[in-house]
Parts: C-alpha cells; structure tokens; sequence
C-alpha cells in the first residue's frame, strides 16, 4: 500500500525521524538534568500532502483503522493516532497556523521496545507539517512543541529528551543535552571495534501507566523538601540525604544525582576516545536504576547480567524503565558470545527470545523527498 493506494494522489514530500537509544543520563531530563542520546537508523517515516478541507487524516502500515479528525482536543484521540494529532494541536497551540492534511506513516521501529517510536513519530509529523504550511521552528522550540503534544494530549508527562534526540541528532554522534538550558553539544561516538548492542528483551513498556509519573512526582517532592527548584541543583549528595528523612525519596534523589555526574564523566572519556572505559559507567547506571530508581525488570537484569558475563563492557536499561530494551558496549569479537548468553539465559527462564538490533549512531530528523 502506497500514499496513491490511500489517497488518490501522491505526497508533496516524505518525511523521516528516528528513534533513539539514551546511551546515559536516565529520569534526569525532567529533574532539569543532562543525558547523552543518539539516533538510531531506524525510525518513522511519514508520506504527507496538504488538503483544503482542514482534516487530519492518518493512516499506518502497522495498524488497519485509519484515523480522520478536525481541530481534534486533548481527550478526543487515542492511540498511536493521538501522536500525531497531538502534534497538529500542540503547533495550533503554540500560535502556528496549521491546516488538513493526508498522512501516511510507517515504521520499523518496534512500538514499546524502549526506542522512543513514539517521539519519533511526533518528530516525523512535526517535520511535515511545519514544511507543508511554511511553519519555521527552531529544532529546540520543535521538540518542546512534540513534548507538549505527549504531555498534554496524550496525556504521558515525558520529559524533553527522546524529541531532541529525534530532531536534534547527528550521524557519529551522542547528543550531549542540558535540560535545562536546552543548550546541546555533538560528541563524537567513535565505535571503532566496539558495538552498541541493543537487546530488546521482549517486555513491552507503558509509559501511560503509573510507574513513570509516580517517579517523576517522587523527584519533585525531593526537590521540594531540600529546598531546590530540580534535583539538578543538588551539589552535596551526602548533605541532601541526610535532610530527606523518606527513603524512598533518598533512593531517587541518590539515582538522579549520581546519574547526572555519570553522564558528564562518559562525555569526558569519548571526548578522550576511551569509549570501552564507559561500559563500567553504563553498568553503574543500571544498578543504580535497579536499585535506587527501581524501574528495572526481570528480563533487563538478565539481559546486562549475561551480556557483561559475555564479555560486554557494560550494559544498562535504556528509556523510562518497566519493559523496553537494554544496551550492552561490546567489544565486536565478543558480540556472538554476548547474543548467545542473553538467548540462552531467557530459554532456561522460558521467556521470548530477546531481539538485538546493532545500534548505529545515526542522522536526526529530515526530509526525505
Ligand atoms: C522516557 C521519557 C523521557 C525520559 C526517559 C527516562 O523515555 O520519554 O523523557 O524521561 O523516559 O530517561
């Protein structure tokens, strides 16, 4: 099925933003923190064409309905629909003047695997429309516009990294994001011998659910009982734990903290090309997301347990946590040792086989055709 098959007509252009994987720096973006996410090559690409009669309609090789709606509200779309839809209001929204179109999207990125295919569907549609109706928005401005769709029409209180990584990515490198400031930085990922070995381990996240909002709440209460306005602000971690008397609160603020400073430790050593010598950070990381932040799973552990057993020189969960896929840095002699390992481990639990992807620093969002 083609943009012709759908509607009648062809595309005034294609469309194409990708996923991402969060090499570190997790639940730090929304304590105003930093993180270190690159693209991956594989993403959402959208077909668009303008239409005079102000609807929005989509439709998706991965799903039969087709989706129509006008001027849709919060509240009004559900699904994968509601991405894109929410990115039309959230343009409305922010003063720009968006009409109808026709939309056609696919993607090869598995929904749920922790790969942020739904920013990069946001991001996609984003592209399109700002290009069809002549809308210029600086990337920075744009990934908050796509954040505000996720925020407040989907209804996921996400922070702002897994949209800048989409629109903000280059080819070769991690994305080095300040939070807070919004100001970025390229640092070079020079992989040479290594590889970025994802492994989708087969339990889907919702991000929807509970457990995301309840940490991000967690962290603001921390933030307000010390007295600072984002756990980014916390310069003493001993000082602070010794004021939070709840140890939950203890255990997330430890996390973000620690996680914040893991992030600017890894930029030093790929500034320094020691990438091999960020494998014990990205492990660090998932102890601490596991243990302090507590949005690991079963099959993550596993995942970084055998996959560092293997012969990786790190491995750590990547994305909001509660299902999703893990990363190992694997020196690229070992990556058959590594994939093995992990297979096998999930055969002896009876679990689904995990799935590895050879994640590939890629180019950010851009227009294809
Ligand atoms: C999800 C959110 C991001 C970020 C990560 C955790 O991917 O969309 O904003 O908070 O979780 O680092």
């Amino acid at each position: 099925m083609d943009f012709r098959d759908c509607f009648g007509r062809d595309p005034e252009g294609v469309w194409r933003a990708p996923g991402r994987v969060n090499l570190i720096g997790e639940h730090t973006d929304y304590n105003d923190g930093f993180v270190l996410p690159f693209a991956l090559a594989q993403g959402v690409s959208v077909a668009a064409a303008r239409r005079d009669d102000g609807v929005l309609e989509l439709r998706s090789l991965q799903s039969p309905d087709p989706v129509r709606v006008t001027d849709a509200k919060p509240g009004q779309v559900s699904g994968w629909a509601a991405y894109a839809a929410g990115v039309a209001w959230a343009l409305r929204e922010a003063g720009h003047e968006v009409g109808g179109a026709s939309v056609l999207i696919d993607s090869d990125l598995s929904q749920g695997a922790g790969l942020s295919s739904s920013a990069a569907l946001e991001c996609a549609v984003a592209l399109a429309l700002c290009d069809l109706y002549e809308i210029e928005v600086p990337r920075p401005e744009l990934a908050r516009i796509a954040q505000r769709a996720e925020n407040d029409f989907v209804g996921m209180p996400c922070g702002i990294m897994d949209q800048s990584a989409s629109l903000l990515c280059t080819e070769g490198h991690a994305l080095l994001l300040d939070c807070r400031s919004g100001l970025s930085a390229q640092v070079p990922l020079d992989l040479t011998g290594l590889s970025l070995l994802v492994i989708d381990t087969r339990a889907e996240h919702e991000l929807v659910d509970g457990g995301y909002a309840a940490r991000r709440a967690a962290c603001e209460k921390a933030a307000q009982v010390l007295g600072v306005a984002a756990l980014r602000d916390v310069e003493d971690l001993a000082a602070a734990l010794r004021v939070l008397d709840d140890p939950v609160l203890r255990r997330r603020t430890q996390h973000v903290v620690t996680d914040d400073h893991r992030v600017q430790a890894a930029v030093g050593l790929l500034r320094a090309g020691a990438v091999a010598e960020v494998g014990a950070l990205l492990t660090a990381s998932h102890l601490s997301l596991r243990d302090q932040f507590e949005v690991s799973w079963p099959e993550a552990d596993v995942a970084v347990e055998e996959a560092v057993r293997a012969g990786a020189r790190g491995a750590r969960m990547v994305g909001g946590g509660f299902g999703g896929s893990v990363i190992a840095l694997t020196p690229v002699d070992r990556e058959e040792q590594v994939r093995t390992a992990v297979t096998e481990a999930y055969a002896d639990r009876g679990w689904e086989a995990p799935r590895f992807i050879d994640a590939v620093p890629s180019v950010g969002a851009r227009r294809v055709s």
